[in-house]
């Protein structure tokens, strides 16, 4: 199944590689921030069609169009385009994300970077792989880690909350990041590159397929109050290499 979400993922990745026209067919969904491409509705429409080809009885809960009732027992959680924000300015950190989730937990993460051509993908107790090759977390402590964060940009009530958390994380660690692709941040932590990232508001598709792979790799992924994260329901998230998990005690 791995390697069948992979090879859907890798075509969905050719139509964001070849994109063209991209500020042409933008819209803005709820704000400056938000924004809708022609792309994010033609990857997920083709990701649809694709993945419940696979697992016919599966629900589909995806970032664009309607989300329909979570009743079914496996259900595909997808983002057509996370960081499409960066898609849109030419910046090539984006991704497609698919998680497929059995019974509320996630089975399979894939997240793929087309640009970058950095598949990340695991199945639950199997392991986690970048490109194919086993990926673990660092075991660097929190005073050489490396924080990315979200500026949970759809959302200014969360705003101080943010920059007073990134600051505190700022003054424990070595530095800080701010790519703008969350599902990219959890695999970054996943694969070593850094040791924590933080929002304080995500949507499920923004980090359930990455959830997995960071779990597999070693990892560690809570809400910000350290409560089990929901691959169906959005809230805060806290990833980390583990070794810094404990860190959410210092930021009450
Ligand atoms: C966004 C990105 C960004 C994060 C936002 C997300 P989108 O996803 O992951 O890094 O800060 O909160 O919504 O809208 O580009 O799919
Ligand atoms: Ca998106």
């Amino acid at each position: 199944m791995l390697d069948r979400l992979i090879a859907v993922v890798r075509r969905a990745g050719d139509m964001i590689r070849n994109a063209h026209d991209i500020e042409k067919d933008t819209h803005e969904k709820n704000g400056a921030a938000d924004l809708v491409t022609k792309y994010d509705v033609a990857v997920q429409t083709f990701l649809q069609r694709e993945l419940l080809a696979l697992v016919p009885e599966a629900g589909f809960l995806g970032e664009e169009g309607e989300h329909e009732t979570l009743d079914k027992p496996w259900v595909f959680v997808v983002d057509p385009i996370d960081g499409t924000t960066n898609f849109v300015r030419h910046m090539h950190h984006s991704n497609i994300a698919v998680a497929l989730v059995h019974e509320g937990c996630v089975a399979y993460g894939v997240v793929y970077n087309p640009f970058t051509e950095e598949m990340f993908a695991a199945r639950r107790g199997g392991g986690a792989f970048l490109n194919g090759h086993p990926i673990h977390v660092s075991d660097r402590d929190m005073s050489h880690a490396i924080t990315m964060c979200g500026s949970t940009i759809y959302d200014r009530r969360f705003t101080d909350r943010s920059f007073s958390l990134m600051r505190r994380l700022y003054d424990l660690g070595l530095d800080f990041r701010r790519f703008g692709s969350a599902e990219l941040d959890v695999c970054y932590v996943a694969c070593g590159r850094a040791e924590v990232f933080f929002e304080c508001r995500l949507s499920p598709w923004d980090y359930a397929a990455g959830s997995l792979i960071l779990t597999e790799a070693g990892g560690k992924i809570t809400r910000l109050d350290g409560s089990p994260i929901d691959p169906y329901r959005g809230g805060s998230v806290w990833a980390t290499n583990g070794i810094c998990h404990s860190v959410l005690t210092l930021l009450k």
